[in-house]
C-alpha cells in the first residue's frame, strides 16, 4: 500500500487538502490528531510529562496545560527536545500501526513536521503544499487571530521552503482558488491510483 505524506508550513492548506483527498475516498492519518490523542487523560505520555514537568504542567482537572506546554517548549530548546522524545516514537508507533491497517490501495498521513520531526521514511511519497510566506500569514491571521510577529516567529522554527520544495516528490502551489487546488487534488489522486497499482 502506497503511503503518501503530506506537509507544508503553517497555514499553507495541509488541512484543506486532506479534507480534499478524504473527498475522494482516501483514509487520512493525522498525526497531529495521533499526538493528541496520546496526551489525553490516563495515557501513559501524560503521566510522562507530569512527571517531567510536575503537577504545574496539568490543569485543575489533571488534563494538559497546552498552553503552559507551549510556553515552556517555544522558549526553550531543551525542554523541546524533551517533549519530542517522549512524543515522537509513540507518535511514529501509532502511524505505523493505523497504516497497517488500511485496506485502500493508498492512504495519506498527514505529518505537518514531516522534515523536522525526521519522520519522512514512514512514507514512500512526500506531497507538499507550499505558499508564499505573505499569504501563509494572511490566512493564518484571519484563521487564528495571531499577529504577524507571533506567526513569522512559528514559520521560523520549520525548515524553509526551499528544503522542503527540494524534498519533495509532488508539489502544491496553494495560491488559487479552492476550485484549482481540488483540481490539483484530483490529477495527484489518479496519479496515486496509478502508481498504487504498478506496486500490486
Ligand atoms: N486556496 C485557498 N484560498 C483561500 N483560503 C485558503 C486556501 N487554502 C487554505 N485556505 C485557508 O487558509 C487557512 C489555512 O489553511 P489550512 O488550515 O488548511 O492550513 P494548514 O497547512 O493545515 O495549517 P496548520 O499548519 O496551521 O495546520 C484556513 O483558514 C483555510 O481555510
Ligand atoms: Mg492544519
Amino acid at each position: 500500500m502506497l503511503k503518501v505524506g503530506l506537509t507544508g508550513g503553517i497555514g499553507c492548506g495541509k488541512t484543506t487538502v486532506a479534507l480534499l483527498f478524504a473527498q475522494q475516498g482516501v483514509p487520512i492519518i493525522d498525526a497531529d490528531a495521533i499526538a493528541h490523542a496520546l496526551v489525553q487523560q490516563g495515557q501513559p505520555a501524560l503521566a510522562e510529562i507530569r512527571d517531567t514537568w510536575g503537577k504545574e504542567i496539568l490543569t485543575k482537572d489533571g488534563s494538559l496545560d497546552r498552553a503552559r506546554l507551549r510556553d515552556l517548549i517555544f522558549t526553550c530548546p531543551k525542554e523541546k527536545h524533551k517533549l519530542e522524545s517522549i512524543l515522537h516514537p509513540l507518535v511514529f508507533r501509532d502511524i505505523q500501526m493505523a497504516a497497517g491497517k488500511v485496506t485502500a490501495d493508498y492512504c495519506v498521513i498527514s505529518i505537518p513536521l514531516l522534515f523536522e520531526t525526521g519522520m519522512a521514511s514512514l512514507v514512500d511519497r512526500v506531497l507538499v503544499i507550499d505558499c508564499p510566506t505573505d499569504t501563509q500569514i494572511r490566512r493564518v491571521k484571519h484563521r487564528d487571530h495571531l499577529s504577524s510577529e507571533q506567526i513569522q516567529a512559528i514559520i521560523d522554527t520549520q525548515v524553509t521552503r526551499d528544503f522542503r520544495a527540494t524534498h519533495a516528490d509532488d508539489l502544491i502551489e496553494n495560491t488559487e482558488t479552492n476550485d484549482k487546488l481540488a483540481e490539483q487534488v484530483k490529477k495527484l489522486h489518479n496519479l496515486y491510483l496509478s502508481i498504487s497499482h504498478c506496486q500490486d
